[in-house]
């Protein structure tokens, strides 16, 4: 007898999370959906979309609904990138690969972390569109090594992400004692054999260990942009004075985000933040949000509050693990299907359509 799919069990993305906790190790499902400290700033994530409803306009001829964007005038088949996450082996024993497939497949652009199970190169020859997510280790010339390489192997981006100087207290690893549970054969494949620390897999949770560059600063983008011509985004800006300091440090674009509540339990929603960081960009640059977007709606209500494009993280990840390649295809897809319809009862017919005046506070919110 033949299993039955496990998408036909699920209607949309929230759904996959507790069919993916029954098949996965307890460790390993942990490490994906969990946060920081109380997982407090992990829960406003979500919650902050509740704070904002839609505002339908009807009677507009939404017989055709065009998602195609750009951002960084790049060509997007939606606004919607997949975020940067780690060690994609431990969810589906093709890890990376299987992502970018079915990245392929939509035609959404993918950002490979530095701490991908797949080396870089390797998930460029599938032809995803993609952008390298950039974690500066203490030693600087990994860092140099890893940007070149993304450049020589067709990133279209470094995406660097400015909210680990040190790994967030996520109390569930701590728990299931991470350092010692997390397979040997896990590592980020891109740095291994250049961090001479040796800490690309299972050392990242020994506390003890030092895996990034806490010293790293503004005066330190000078140095990133010499690397190689591509773009850069600044990945974790959760203040406009970061967002104005970022745009004065000549970097291309930004993601708003607090890492997943990964990181700072006790920061704000990333969606909370996005109006602030938009009046200070003042449309100088792309401005992008993660954290917490699981549906169309979702990502209507953040493309009004003036985010060119957002990006997901674990729900891909369920799908991965899940049904691998097309796991993440079916997430993918659901969620573009979601995003038709909501832009076609909102009234909008392309994502250019999609204006401030299309959300407001939900009732009871000041
Ligand atoms: C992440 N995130 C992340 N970010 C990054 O810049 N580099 C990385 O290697 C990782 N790794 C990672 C692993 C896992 C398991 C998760 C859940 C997240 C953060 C990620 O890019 C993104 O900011 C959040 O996942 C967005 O929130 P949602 O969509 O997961 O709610």
């Amino acid at each position: 007898m033949n299993e039955q799919d496990p998408f036909e069990l699920v209607a949309n993305l929230t759904e996959l999370e507790p069919l993916a906790r029954d098949r996965m190790e307890r460790p390993a499902f942990d490490y994906y959906a969990g946060g920081a400290g109380s997982e407090w700033t992990l829960e406003q994530n979500r919650a902050a979309f509740d704070r904002w409803v839609l505002r339908p306009r009807y009677l507009v001829d939404v017989s055709r609904i065009e998602l195609a964007t750009t951002v960084l005038g790049q060509p997007m088949s939606m606004p919607v990138l997949l975020a940067p996450t780690a060690f994609h082996r431990l969810a589906h024993p093709e890890g990376e690969l299987a992502t970018a497939r079915a990245a392929l497949a939509v035609k959404v652009t993918m950002c490979v972390s530095t701490s991908a199970t797949t080396p870089l190169e390797e998930v460029a020859t599938t032809g995803v569109s993609r952008w390298f997510q950039l974690y500066v280790h203490r030693d600087r010339s990994t860092a140099e090594r890893l940007v070149s390489r993304a450049y020589e192997s067709g990133y279209g981006a470094v995406v660097l992400t400015i909210d680990v100087p040190y790994l967030g207290e996520r109390e569930r690893d701590v728990k299931n004692r991470m350092e010692q549970w997390f397979p040997e054969e896990i590592q980020a494949a891109s740095a291994r054999a250049l961090s001479t620390g040796g800490t690309a897999g299972r050392e990242l949770f020994d506390p003890d260990s030092r895996f990034f560059d806490a010293s790293l600063t503004w005066e330190d983008l000078d140095w990133l942009r010499a690397l190689s011509p591509l773009p850069i985004v600044l990945k974790g800006v959760m203040t406009a004075e970061d967002a104005t300091m970022a745009v004065e440090a000549g970097v291309d674009a930004l993601v708003v985000s607090n890492h997943g509540g990964r990181q700072l339990d006790g920061a704000a929603a990333a969606l909370d933040v996005l109006p602030e960081v938009v009046e200070a960009v003042g449309g100088r640059i792309d401005v992008m949000v993660d954290g917490g977007v699981r549906r169309g709606a979702d990502v209507v209500k953040a493309l009004a509050l003036g985010a060119r494009a957002v990006l997901i993280g674990r729900p891909y990840l369920w799908g991965l693990a899940i049904g691998g390649e097309a796991g993440v295809r079916w997430v993918l897809e659901t969620l573009r299907d979601e995003l038709r319809l909501a832009m076609a009862l909102t009234g909008a017919t392309g994502v250019d359509q999609i204006s401030p005046a299309m959300v407001g506070p939900a009732a009871g919110r000041r």
